[in-house]
């Protein structure tokens, strides 16, 4: 038996031909003799279907069903005014007539229902928009001759700090959930040359913003001898071919969540850039007030940017930014310190425009074992768990750097939506390890 997908046929040439299709029931209206079914499908088309009520008694909402008929256009169908005239149905599972999922639901219900809201139109928009990016950017590196890796999840050292590890019990021993696979990164790009990875990173943020998972996508990438300006670029190239693809691949889905494709369209490079000396004299000439310790105080040179401060700095841009030149101490044991500018980092963070905030961070790695291992002690970690990674500075060590970017952040900007546990299919946060 053939089956159609509703999206194949929603088209002119397909009028008073046969179609069969397999699907849900999205929204129903039973009258005396006909019943006007709206259904989807398992990639999300929707479509009236109008059937004999004999034939569908006992239907209800989210029910499975196969429909046989005859495709018409009729200006008064909802969803782009075709519709199935049909009397062949099969009936595979009638659904409890208690579907949780309605129209103004609160978040929280619809997050712990998330196995059921990913029916919802919206999620189902979203996680198309997700796989979008996913297949360009994995095409967008390979066309681009970057060997794609994977690295361990289960690790046994942080590679951004120690106070967003989740612990595993590993046999015997303590073990972590990565943080980074930029470590295992480092150590491919010396018989891989550039390297690339997706997958999943874990923080334990004990705080509860509306940009923190605990477990999201991160894409990083690693090559050797790479300059500073060349790993912009690339982070720039990357970014301006994923939104003009998205642009132009999921227009009707943008347009679906109202997004503004022309606003993101700005956002065609050269990307802006801005020290992070210039963004502390912005972030004061706006009184930013920063949290340090039990004292609210004003934000002074030194201090790291949280998402106030980057709000501030991208509220009113259409371009993204890269803020560089951060003092070395606020940055991770394995950033570079510039040779020509002491105490900053060889590093940047990518920052998206209207408000959202950072969505990379990368750099130059630090090359120098003596320097590697004071950085690595200072930062309170036990060199012991960094041995391997020492290696790689002691046999044939070169320059090199890379980048991580947040999936989820960059989807965020993207859709235009506040909460990145809306761009995720199954959220993990401090509250949220269900469903
Ligand atoms: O800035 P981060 O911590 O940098 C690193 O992990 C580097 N080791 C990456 C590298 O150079 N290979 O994380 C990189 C990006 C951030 O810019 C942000 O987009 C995202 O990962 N990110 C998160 N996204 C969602 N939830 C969180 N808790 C995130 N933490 C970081
Ligand atoms: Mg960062």
């Amino acid at each position: 038996m053939k089956y159609h997908r509703i999206n194949e046929i929603k088209k002119d040439e397909f009028l008073g031909k046969e179609v069969r299709l397999r699907g849900w029931v999205y929204r129903l209206r039973k009258q005396k003799d006909k019943a006007f079914i709206i259904l989807r499908d398992d990639r999300g088309g929707i479509i009236q279907c109008v059937l004999p009520s004999s034939s569908v008694t006992d239907l209800t909402i989210e029910s499975s069903l196969e429909v046989g008929g005859t495709l018409f256009k009729d200006e008064r169908a909802k969803e782009g005014g075709f519709e199935i005239r049909g009397n062949d149905v099969k009936i595979y599972s009638i659904a409890n007539n208690d579907f949780p999922i309605r129209k103004y639901q609160s978040t929280e219900l619809l997050l712990d229902y998330r196995h059921l809201t990913l029916r919802t139109r919206k999620m189902i928009t979203i996680a198309k928009i997700r796989a979008s990016i996913l297949e360009r950017m994995r095409h967008w590196f390979i066309e681009n001759d970057w060997i794609e890796v994977t690295a361990p999840t289960i690790v046994k050292s942080a590679v951004e700090g120690g106070s967003t590890l989740f612990p595993v019990k590993y046999f015997k021993d303590e073990a972590f959930l990565s943080q980074s696979a930029q470590l295992y990164l480092e150590a491919l790009i010396f018989s891989l040359g550039p390297v690339w990875t997706i997958g999943p990173s874990f923080r334990a943020e004990k705080s509860r913003t509306v940009r923190h998972l605990a477990e999201y996508l991160h894409l990083e990438a690693e090559a050797p001898w790479l300059t500073m300006n060349e790993l912009l670029s690339i982070q720039e190239k990357l970014l301006v071919e994923l939104i003009r693809h998205i642009t132009e691949h999921n227009k009707g889905e943008l347009e679906f969540l109202n997004q503004d494709v022309l606003a993101l369209n700005k956002a065609t490079g050269p990307f802006d850039k801005l020290s992070y000396s210039e963004a502390i004299d912005i972030l004061r000439s706006n009184d930013m007030k920063i949290q340090d310790g039990e004292m609210i105080r004003n934000i002074e040179w030194g201090d790291d940017l949280n998402i106030d401060s980057e709000k501030v700095l991208t509220k009113d841009r259409s371009n993204p930014v890269f803020v560089f030149g951060y003092p070395l101490q606020i940055k991770p044991f394995y950033v570079k310190e510039d040779p020509e500018k002491q105490g900053r980092a060889l590093s940047a963070d990518l920052l998206l425009p209207n408000g959202f905030g950072e969505v990379s961070s990368g750099g130059i790695r630090e090359d120098d074992i003596a320097l590697l291992k004071t950085r690595i002690k200072n930062e309170g970690l036990n060199l012991d768990s960094y041995s391997w990674y020492l290696d790689l500075r002691r046999y044939g060590s070169v320059p090199h750097g890379g980048f991580g970017m947040g999936i989820e952040r960059l989807l965020r900007w993207i859709i235009n939506l506040e909460d990145i546990k809306e761009c995720v299919l199954f959220p993990r946060t401090m509250a949220r390890l269900n469903p």
